[in-house]
């Protein structure tokens, strides 16, 4: 989401041969603060120039054609990738495949840093990225030649601008870039091919691109007694259409993002589904009767969330998941279930153990029923050049089924 209170960036230009002061409105979904040094950049800035300045800080405001900031984009993108491969990647590929062939000890603690040192790089490569910057005005109309209709993207994603004080903006294209494409899966929608139907996401909600966990929640048994379940963070509503779709006669979903309730409001209307009832809430429902069912995926990697869009996959001290735990059994009915979903990345890349869950569980009053477990089947799984390939190509997701010890 974008910071409640509004922040401006400023900027000369010269135009008809006068220094021009201007002021916009800075968005950044990334959280990152107004570029303090902006220079004007065109088609005739040349790409190692602009690497440069945009390695150096400074920020690089597009004036020329819009397909050409797309290439540009692409050129810097390229250049990042072969400083990465020169310096850092050959390293932590060497050590992340050293790790896991000899898992001994002395090896054991270089998989967490290969974890936090790719998010510094992920983290680097999205500052120098998101220094290449466009302007819109009011109705997120660019200026630019053969600039595309990007208005009702915009909006989807960002709201409105202030059309009563003209309020222009100024936005990295790496985030135009996230509304177009958040747009296309709006409007297409992600196609579940086990349920036979597609979920819409929106821009800056969970999309379900990776769902190999859906079959698990198809063929676990629903507890004898299933009147009401919760889905506690529901994104796009995935889990609880699919609990609707198995006959929960009441379910109630639950996020913290508003995004992610509007998005799930319209899967649920596309879909017709009359009773699923969804709430604003940190994890649990308010007046709501104790559930026979509760299920979750929460973000599966303990880590600080770095820009509001990471809060799907990112969990602070793993704060939700234990949240979560600790207050299942208060809103279980009696002979209750609780289904978590969990992917054990996170134990091969060792920011969490295995003892360390079960401990939750029991600290939770809570004992293992039964579990299923599935393999992942998307790209990254696959791709032996990613350097976090050895604990990705070993990652298991499960259906934990959990009920009152
Ligand atoms: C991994 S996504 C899962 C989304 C969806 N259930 C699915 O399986 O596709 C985790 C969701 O939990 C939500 N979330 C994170 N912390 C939360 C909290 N404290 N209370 C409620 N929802 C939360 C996030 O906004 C996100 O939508």
């Amino acid at each position: 989401m974008l910071p409640t209170e509004k922040q401006y960036v400023q900027w000369l230009e010269n135009t008809d041969g006068n220094d021009t002061f201007h002021n916009a409105r800075w968005l950044s979904e990334s959280n990152h603060l107004p570029p303090a040094r902006i220079v004007l950049v065109d088609d005739k800035t040349t790409a190692d120039e602009a690497y440069r300045l945009a390695c150096e800080g400074t920020s690089l405001l597009w004036r020329g054609d819009f397909h050409n900031a797309k290439q540009l984009l692409q050129a810097l993108a390229r250049r990042i990738e072969r400083t990465n491969e020169r310096s850092e990647q050959r390293k932590i590929k060497k050590a992340a495949n050293k790790s896991a062939a000899e898992s001994n000890t002395a090896n054991a603690n270089k998989i967490p840093n290969l974890f936090h040192q790719q998010r510094q790089i992920q983290a680097q490569r999205s500052r120098i990225l998101s220094r290449l910057l466009l302007e819109l005005d009011a109705n997120y109309v660019s200026q630019l030649r053969r600039a595309p209709d990007v208005s009702a993207a915009c909006t989807a994603a960002f709201g409105q601008l202030d059309k009563t004080i003209d309020e222009s903006c100024v936005l990295s294209f790496r985030d135009l870039q996230g509304a177009l494409g958040a747009a296309q899966w709006r409007e297409k929608g992600v196609p579940i091919e086990s349920l036979g139907l597609s979920i819409f996401p929106h821009y800056g909600v969970f999309a379900p691109t990776r769902h190999e966990y859906v079959p698990l929640l198809l063929d676990a048994p629903l507890p004898k007694i299933h009147e009401v379940a919760y889905d506690i963070g529901t994104g796009t509503g995935l889990l609880a259409v699919i609990l609707a779709q198995r006959g929960v006669p009441q379910v109630i979903a639950t996020d913290l993002n508003p995004r992610a309730l509007a998005c799930a409001s319209e899967n649920f209307t596309r879909l017709q589904l009359a009773n699923v009832q969804l709430q604003q809430a940190d994890l649990y429902p308010t007046d709501a009767p104790l559930a026979n069912l509760i299920v979750c995926n929460p973000p599966w990697l303990p880590a600080k969330p770095s820009s509001p869009l990471e809060y799907a996959v990112y969990d602070a001290n793993s704060a939700m998941l234990r949240g979560f735990l600790q207050d299942a059994k208060t809103h279980l009915a009696k002979r209750g279930e609780v289904w978590l979903i969990l992917s054990d990345l996170a134990e091969h890349l060792q920011l969490r153990t295995r003892d360390e869950l079960l401990d939750w569980f029991v600290d939770s009053g809570l004992k293992v029923k039964y579990r299923l477990d599935t393999t992942p089947k998307h790209g990254r799984s696959q791709d032996d050049t990613d350097p976090l390939y050895a604990a990705r190509s070993a990652e298991i997701t499960s259906l934990w089924c959990l009920e009152p010890a």
